[in-house]
């Protein structure tokens, strides 16, 4: 008979007291988006590794110490997890008020107005106002727009990382990287030198992935969000006929 433990498939655990059962290895806020219910989150994606950064994603689970990451914390059999505490929505609202501290306010007129997850994340953990003196304009690197196709405004971006993740882990390529430390660490392609002259290839995954306009496409920035979507499954043109090959 083999001594060893067996890992169980499958994790019974509780979510804001509702039972669920999913496979070892997922993580609580996977879970919990099973279940319907909303974790704030600003540096996960559904198409990224966990990374564990933004420290919207806090829960409480009984018995542990501190407000882990949900994004980045597996389940575990019997686990009782709480996501909408007084303790919790207080923290959310503290780290999201840095984020705006550090972060222009001017949504009305930004071109990712309505389409920008650091808007939606404000508003989900119920921010009015901002306790923090907001830096000079300006104080930040100019924006680069060596790219034809999109600009990089080091203003507007938050640092989550998830176009560094994404050109790594969705297109290989990792031309981007975060340079510095502290307050000054800032996204970077290559040795920071213009997204033209570096490794990057402009195939877009950074700018799908960015939860703000620091990437934002040259024709959104200068014409704004469409009106319409056209979903495809051929990547050869845009027209959306869903063709399939056989
Ligand atoms: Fe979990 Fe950012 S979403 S730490």
């Amino acid at each position: 008979l083999s001594t060893e433990k067996t890992t169980p498939s499958q994790v019974t655990l509780s979510i804001d007291g509702f039972s669920i059962r999913v496979p070892a290895g997922t993580t609580i806020l996977q879970a919990a988006e099973r279940l319907g219910l909303r974790i704030p989150r600003l540096c996960a994606c559904d198409r990224l590794e966990p990374y564990g950064s933004c420290r919207l994603c806090l829960v409480q689970i009984e018995g542990v110490r501190g407000t882990p990451a949900s994004c980045t914390t597996p389940v575990a059999e019997g686990m009782r997890v709480q996501t909408q505490t007084e303790t919790l929505a207080r923290l959310r609202r503290g780290v999201m008020e840095l984020y705006l501290s550090e972060h222009p306010l001017d949504c009305l007129t930004c071109s990712a107005n309505g389409d920008c997850e650091l808007q939606e994340m404000a508003a989900l953990v119920g921010v009015r106002e901002v306790r923090y003196a907001r830096p000079e304009p300006g104080c930040a690197s100019p924006m680069d727009t060596s790219n034809p196709y999109f600009r990089f405004d080091p203003d507007k971006c938050i640092v989550c990382a998830r176009c560094v993740r994404a050109c790594g882990e969705i297109q290989g390529t990792f031309a981007l990287t975060l340079d510095g430390r502290g307050f000054a660490t800032r996204v970077a392609a290559g040795q920071a030198e213009p997204f033209r002259d570096s490794e990057c290839v402009s195939c877009g995954a950074c700018v799908q992935a960015c939860p703000t306009a620091a990437l934002n496409e040259t024709a959104v920035h200068e014409k704004g969000l469409p009106d319409r979507a056209i979903v495809t499954t051929c990547a050869y043109c845009g027209v959306g006929c869903s063709f399939k090959a056989e």
